[in-house]
């Protein structure tokens, strides 16, 4: 069984720092958007329609420390079948998921991806200010989808549990193009309708775990993630 220790609290692991980022929604004087700005899109985009897409929302530099640190990993051997479902009746199930992946556990992050995980926290300190999620800590993944691989549509609750609130994932392939493939396939409820997103290098997405049923369409060239949830405490 997966233990607890793969949950990363934040105040546990010193990210109160991050605290200190401003989210403030006002223009600087030279017209540019202030840093705050990008996680106050997000809110808005969540509190609208419990989706948000944002490319760019890390730079290349960071997007790219994050990918060398994904491939270190996998070539440590860190990276393990991903399952179905949690805990003790979790099952790795070919035919629903294929991807292959290596869980964050708030120990051994590297610094590249501890900043992505202060960034994380600005947004869920955010979130949590304007939308009252009550979030508290977050789990989160490395992944690797290989040529061929998928992963079925699902919804990211599981069924015993409502503890995630929101997904997030952030993509880490620099020049991938439409005919890699593997792209996230968003259900809308309430149109009816669907949005594919391109998992192209420094795009985050955003969306409720309990409202969006999703998959993950079948990738031609090798794909990297970092895939995560945004927890209540469980009650
Ligand atoms: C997941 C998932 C989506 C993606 O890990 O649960 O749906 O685009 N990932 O990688
Ligand atoms: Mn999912």
């Amino acid at each position: 069984m997966r233990s607890q220790t793969n949950l990363i609290r934040w105040t546990a692991c010193g990210f109160e720092q991050a605290a200190a980022v401003s989210t403030s929604t006002t223009h600087g004087s030279n017209g540019d958007p202030p840093l705050g700005d990008k996680y106050a899109r997000i809110v808005n985009d969540m509190a609208r329609q419990g989706w948000s897409v944002r490319e760019n929302f890390l730079d290349d530099a960071l997007t790219a420390m994050l990918m060398g640190e994904a491939l270190r990993l996998r070539a440590a051997g860190a990276y393990r079948h991903a399952g179905v479902g949690r805990g003790e009746t979790a099952q790795v199930r070919p035919a629903l998921r294929s991807d292959r992946i290596a869980w964050l556990d708030g120990k051994n992050e590297s610094g590249a991806t501890l900043k992505y995980l202060r960034e994380l926290e600005t947004l869920r300190q955010a979130l949590n200010g304007s939308l009252f999620l009550g979030l508290f800590d977050f789990e989160g993944h490395l992944a690797e989808y290989v040529p061929g691989a998928f992963y079925r549509r699902h919804l990211d609750q599981h069924h015993d549990s409502d503890d995630r609130v929101v997904s997030c994932v952030l993509y880490l392939n620099r020049d991938w193009i439409p005919a890699d493939g593997g792209e996230l396939r968003l259900y809308l409820p309430d149109l009816n309708g669907q949005r594919d997103i391109a998992p192209r290098a420094g795009t985050l997405v955003c969306f409720l775990s309990g409202a969006f049923e999703h998959e993950v369409l079948p990738v031609h060239k090798s794909r990297h993630s970092l895939s995560g949830w945004f927890r209540r405490r469980a009650l």
